[in-house]
């Protein structure tokens, strides 16, 4: 595989989609990005040049996909160091009260989204602006205080899917790097956070490997569903929230995501016989008992694997596991959640879009940047 920083990036070589290329591309982007700023985020060198005062609190803002990956990087950010985190939706920033001393992290892939410039004209006067964006020449860039490059490469297809990725491991490293500096935590806890990071290519290669030959034969089984539900918990929730995305904007379906706790309280009236529901497995037990609730009522789970997604406590459902984390540390599942499940999530769309006639870099109706609020 080509690097994804080269020229011939743009061209789809052996691939039949730019959606599948930059998929495949993921594990090969964090570790070039891994390999530029791992030493800096330990050693809290990322931070202090990026040239901003220390935070009180975070305020996330973006849309879409950013959002997700923003969801993520709150999530680690209120484990790490317990640093008040919240996400605000672009379009909604007039919702947002922000306290003095909250930084703004502004994501966004194009740097063009006009609901997260809108935003800025809100915020931006009152509280620094740290931007972290595919697109060093936006307009995102260009009204940031700091801005982090995702360094993902040229992505092509309208549904995001490696800067997404970046955007996570970009976004965690620097909020590592801001919590040494401001000695919120020491350095070895960052080094071994970053040990645990580099991990991730691994991770995303082995996902992407396990899920390869199952997803055709598991999608021609849910092909004709009208609708997914989509089920996580805690770290695992951001990621369920963009497997739903993914295969919304791909296949043209219904799907939601839901906190896999919340399922009693509404959508389990949604299941039927055959009713598609993916699980974002985090290793919980509480998962496994929500699990049963969907099993119960003949709902057609299919398990993106956690530490407690064992093959032979599956039993006749193994068949549809989609990946399984094997590697999870004495301190349980990283801090950014199972971020390697992004990968088989978005086979999966990709596979439903494609069974069903879709094109699936250019899905109808959407844009890959959206200039209109
Ligand atoms: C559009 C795309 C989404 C994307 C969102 C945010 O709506 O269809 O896939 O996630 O914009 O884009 P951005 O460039 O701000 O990351």
């Amino acid at each position: 595989t080509p690097s994804p920083f080269a020229a011939e990036a743009l061209e789809l070589g052996d691939h039949t989609d730019h959606m599948a290329k930059e998929i495949e591309e993921q594990p090969g982007v964090v570790a070039e990005i891994l390999d530029r700023i791992a030493d800096r985020a330990v050693d809290g060198q990322l931070w202090r040049g990026l040239g901003l005062a220390p935070f009180e609190r975070v305020a996330v803002v973006a849309c879409g996909t950013s959002l997700n990956a923003g969801q993520v990087i709150a999530t680690a950010l209120r484990g790490l160091g317990g640093v008040p985190t919240d996400t605000v939706v672009a379009s909604e920033a007039d919702q947002a009260v922000l306290t003095p001393g909250t930084l703004v992290v502004a994501i966004s892939q194009s740097g063009e989204t006009a609901d997260v410039l809108r935003a800025l004209d809100r915020f931006a006067d009152r509280h620094q602006v740290l931007a972290l964006t595919n697109n060093l020449h936006s307009s995102l860039a260009r009204r940031a205080d700091a801005v982090l490059d995702c360094h993902a490469g040229p992505e092509i297809g309208v549904a995001a899917t490696k800067t997404f990725t970046a955007q996570v491991v970009v976004g965690v490293s620097a909020m590592i790097s801001a919590l040494v500096a401001s000695g919120r935590i020491d350095r070895s806890r960052a080094l071994a956070l970053v040990g645990d990071m580099q991990r991730l290519p691994g991770l995303l290669a082995g996902a992407a490997e396990a899920s390869l030959d199952r997803i055709p034969l598991l999608v021609s089984s849910v092909r004709d569903a009208s609708g997914f539900l989509f089920l996580g918990r805690g770290a695992g929730l951001p990621f369920a929230a963009e497997g739903a995305l993914k295969l919304k904007e791909l296949s043209y379906r219904w799907a939601e995501a839901y906190p896999a706790g919340e399922l009693k309280h509404g959508p389990l009236a949604l299941v039927t016989d055959g009713t598609p529901v993916v699980v974002v497995d985090n290793g919980e037990h509480k998962i496994q008992a929500n699990v049963a609730e969907v099993r119960a009522r003949g709902g057609f789970v299919i398990t993106i694997g956690g530490a407690g997604a064992d093959v032979p406590a599956l039993g006749r459902d193994a068949g549809r596991l989609l990946s399984c984390r094997t590697d999870v540390t004495d301190q349980g599942m990283s801090l950014w959640g199972p971020l390697e499940s992004v990968v088989p999530l978005q086979m999966l769309a990709r596979e439903l879009a494609l069974q069903l006639g879709c094109d699936v870099d250019k899905p109808r109706n959407l844009a890959k940047s959206v200039t209109v609020e």
